[in-house]
């Protein structure tokens, strides 16, 4: 929001919480969904609003907590200013409230809203922003209709349909708990006000906090106006507290990334088998089938195969490239380049264009010219391969002496025979050949073809 005649934005995550219901040493908003730790979600929705400032109330694991997302804020394209808020006494989330004035006071208008709800969206919130402008209340709250509206605070209405109050699920009578608009932990506040009745909380409820949530009914006791923003699914507006809703939320995260693939022209076969982290690319007219497990900062080309049953993490795979069962780590596939099946690309390697990784291969820290071939059950580490190389079965690169690694150097169409050990240091010139069941220790010339091995014997038996 710009900063105009309406007031400036400011925006507050509360995320000093333990997460108890967790049961983790984990601080809960570090724990992972879609690749990211789940803070990383709230962080850009805030972010989206262009407010003049963020802050983070940190408290359970604070040091860490601090670190992480300090740290983090480039990679995660956080672009306003974040500043920490250290809650000392984590006595609920109108404490936290309560220890962020100093930060709240800048802002005419805030939004507030908790580390543990990854899955709101931008529209949402930005619609809820919007309401408040155009109603000019002193506070605007988000909230849903759940099914199951079980662990929420309910919103209780007047009979003429305003918020009264919200009141926490330990302390609803039971017809309150039959309410199923729930608030779904976000607000935006008029921050003046704010400051004023958050002053006044006191922790006369079930759990002895105090609840950021009882600024509601003080605003309304004070003449204020408190609407409500309906949201229109209810689904974004759960929140993470233990390890059910954080599949949950995982699940629905992800649903969300292959369906934006999807639209975008990608093929999936199977959703329900199907992972991509949030920060994935995959080009038009790939096909992910079942099982394929897409991580971190992996980039697909157009006209892909993949899986089924593969994992590729951090890598860029190039067009036209397939790669079936295999894991993937930190590692590049020129164009039309295949891996698979069960193969295990590791990281630093680059193939291709035009290389094949065949079955049951290993490959670590190398370099695979084009159109080169190491097919079958081979270990290949520290290794560069050039052009229109074969290498057979069985081969293996024997790159470590115990303490360092050395370099296997093998020259544009070098054919390595079956069961061959290249023992590192070692280069095989441009065009040689190695016998099969060779161990090479010595360098091989351009040309020429290298014996390595015993000559069979034959004895007569008595
Ligand atoms: C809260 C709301 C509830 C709402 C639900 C939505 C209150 C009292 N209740 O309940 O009405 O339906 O969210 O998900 O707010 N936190 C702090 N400091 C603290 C305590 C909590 O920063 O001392 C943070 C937590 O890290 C969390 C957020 O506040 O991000 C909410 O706390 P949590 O304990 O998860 O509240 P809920 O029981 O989920
Ligand atoms: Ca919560």
């Amino acid at each position: 929001m710009k900063t105009d005649k309406k007031g400036s934005l400011g925006a507050l995550i509360l995320a000093a919480g333990q997460g108890t219901r967790m049961q983790s040493t984990t601080p809960k908003v570090l724990h992972r969904i879609g690749g990211r730790p789940m803070i990383y979600y709230t962080l850009r929705l805030a972010c989206a609003l262009k407010p003049e400032g963020i802050g983070v109330v940190v408290g359970h694991e604070a040091d860490l907590v601090r670190k992480t997302v300090s740290e983090s804020l480039s990679d995660w394209g956080i672009t306003r200013p974040v500043s920490f808020i250290h809650q000392k006494s984590l006595t609920g989330s109108g404490a936290a409230v309560l220890e962020s004035l100093p930060f709240l006071k800048k802002f005419n208008r805030a939004l507030v809203t908790a580390g543990d709800a990854p899955l709101l969206t931008f529209d949402t919130v930005h619609a809820a922003l919007r309401q408040h402008e155009d109603q000019k209340g002193q506070v605007t709250l988000l909230t849903a209709r759940l099914r199951d509206p079980r662990g929420y605070g309910r919103v209780v209405r007047s009979p003429l349909g305003e918020v009264v109050r919200v009141v926490e699920e330990l302390d609803a009578t039971p017809k309150e708990a039959a309410i199923t608009e729930v608030n779904s932990g976000s607000y935006i506040f008029e921050t003046a006000l704010l400051m004023d009745v958050v002053r006044k909380l006191s922790p006369k409820n079930a759990k002895k906090e105090l609840y950021l949530t009882d600024a509601l009914e003080q605003i309304r006791t004070q003449g204020g106006r408190v609407s409500a923003h309906l949201s229109a699914t209810g689904e974004e507006c759960q929140g993470v507290n233990n390890r059910l809703q954080l599949a949950n939320a995982e699940r629905i995260l992800n649903r969300r990334m292959l369906e934006r693939l999807m639209l975008a022209g990608v093929t999936v076969l199977d959703p329900s088998t199907t992972y991509a982290d949030a920060d994935v690319e995959v080009g038009q007219d790939t096909v992910l089938l079942p099982g394929t497990i897409l991580r971190g900062k992996t980039r697909i080309g157009n006209r892909c195969r993949i899986g089924p049953w593969t994992h590729i993490e951090d890598s860029s795979i190039g067009n036209d490239c397939e790669v079936l069962s295999s894991y993937v780590k930190e590692a590049r596939l020129l164009e039309k380049t295949s891996v698979g099946p069960y193969s295990h690309v590791r990281p630093g390697t680059t193939a291709g264009p035009r290389a094949r990784i065949g079955s049951f291969s290993e490959v670590k820290a190398s370099r695979i010219g084009y159109g080169s071939k190491v097919p079958h059950l081979s270990y290949i580490g520290d290794t560069e391969i050039g052009e229109d190389v074969n290498v057979g079965a069985g081969t293996i690169t024997c790159n470590f002496d115990g303490k360092e690694k050395h370099k296997t150097l093998i020259g544009a169409k070098a054919f390595i025979g079956s069961n061959v050990n290249l023992v590192a240091p070692v280069k095989v010139g441009r065009g040689a050949l190695v016998a099969a069941g060779s161990t090479i220790t010595d360098d091989v010339p351009d040309g020429a073809l290298a014996f390595g091995r015993a000559r069979q014997v034959n004895k007569v038996r008595k």
